[in-house]
């Protein structure tokens, strides 16, 4: 098994490090030279400035792209185009008739596309997702997130919905089981280029909601969810990957081993190619994802909600 990565900026160094664990990185490109140099060196792999040149010159057979949202539509297509199985960090693309495409063909090469969703592979989600089957809590009826950090104002290509509020309209798909109807979004912008402050609401059926609050304002580093069950709330924070369970009467805490996301992220990619399981995040999901983002940015522009219709 050799994978190649594409990136390796701010958080494409996590990869990095996870692929030379597993022993699979067989390359990396980066169009800052001085940046694949250096992670070319430090992991002892070929390293590249250009996509095609890795192409033409290196035997892979998956890819990972962890470059700026404008350029994965650019990058996974070439992949693909060339036979590898392509893991793209989130958001799949910034347009999603892009992302329509990119699925199209992936489909007709017969090439596994997924998309870094890691909250999927949050012990915590995990944990919830199994309370939220098994009714263990009841059933579930609403969802509120809190995703909050400063950021640096100049460093990305697109605002809070996209980079951020992403990670959570994909979490609330996976807890609910289905996609929303509705959309509806305020945000605006303080800070950044972008817009960096937003509150989303997502609908989906018999009127269960999830409310999504993101901010690159506020100084604490906040990663929270809440799953309102009809028997307790369950309360859990993506960072320490701790759970509370409130009920009437008692505090339950369930012990849940921390395990690093990106490392189960990657195995289950590197699974997927070996034919052992299937990609936790299938392309449809991820595009869907793209769709609500975009729903959410038009709503807060029109001041009004954005039905829609997903498969
Ligand atoms: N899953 C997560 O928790 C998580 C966290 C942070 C970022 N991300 C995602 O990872 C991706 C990268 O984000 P980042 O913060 O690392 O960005 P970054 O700007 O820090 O790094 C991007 C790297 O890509 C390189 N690059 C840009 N265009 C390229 C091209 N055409 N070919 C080759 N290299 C190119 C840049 O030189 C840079 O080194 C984004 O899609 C972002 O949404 C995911």
């Amino acid at each position: 098994m050799k994978i190649a990565q594409i990136g390796t900026g701010g958080w494409g160094k996590n990869h990095t490090r996870v692929l030379s664990q597993l022993g699979v990185l067989c390359a990396v490109c980066d169009s800052d030279q001085a940046r694949c140099k250096e992670y070319g060196e430090q992991y002892s792999v070929n390293y590249y400035q250009s996509l095609d040149e890795m192409i033409k010159n290196e035997e892979f057979d998956a890819a990972i792209v962890v470059t700026p949202t404008s350029t994965h539509t650019k990058i996974a297509t070439k992949l693909i185009e060339a036979k590898k199985h392509v893991f793209v960090e989130k958001p799949l693309t910034y347009d999603s008739a892009e992302g329509e495409k990119l699925k199209e063909l992936a489909d007709k090469n017969k090439i596994i596309l997924t998309c870094g969703y890691i909250e999927r592979f949050n012990p915590v989600v995990d944990t919830v997702k199994s309370y939220v089957k098994d009714q263990k809590y009841g059933q579930l009826v609403m969802l509120e997130f809190h995703r909050e950090n400063r950021m640096p104002p100049h460093l990305k290509d697109v605002g809070i919905i996209y980079d951020t509020s992403v990670h959570d309209i994909d979490t609330a798909n996976w807890l609910f089981d289905e996609m929303p109807n509705v959309v509806f979004a305020r945000a605006g912008t303080i800070n950044h280029q972008y817009e960096d402050f937003a509150s989303i609401m997502l609908g989906y059926n018999d009127n269960k909601t999830a409310i999504i609050s993101s901010n690159w304002i506020t100084p604490k580093r906040v990663r929270t969810f809440s799953a309102v069950c009809t028997d307790a709330v369950i309360v859990s924070d993506f960072i320490s990957q701790e759970i509370k369970v409130e009920r009437k009467e008692e505090t339950e805490i369930p012990r849940n081993e921390q395990k690093e996301p990106l490392l189960l992220e990657i195995q289950n990619f590197i699974g997927a190619i070996e034919g052992k399981n299937e990609p936790l995040v299938k392309p449809q999901e991820a595009l869907n994802v793209t769709k609500i983002a975009e729903a959410a940015l038009l709503s807060s522009q029109k001041g009004v909600p954005i039905y829609l219709d997903l498969k």
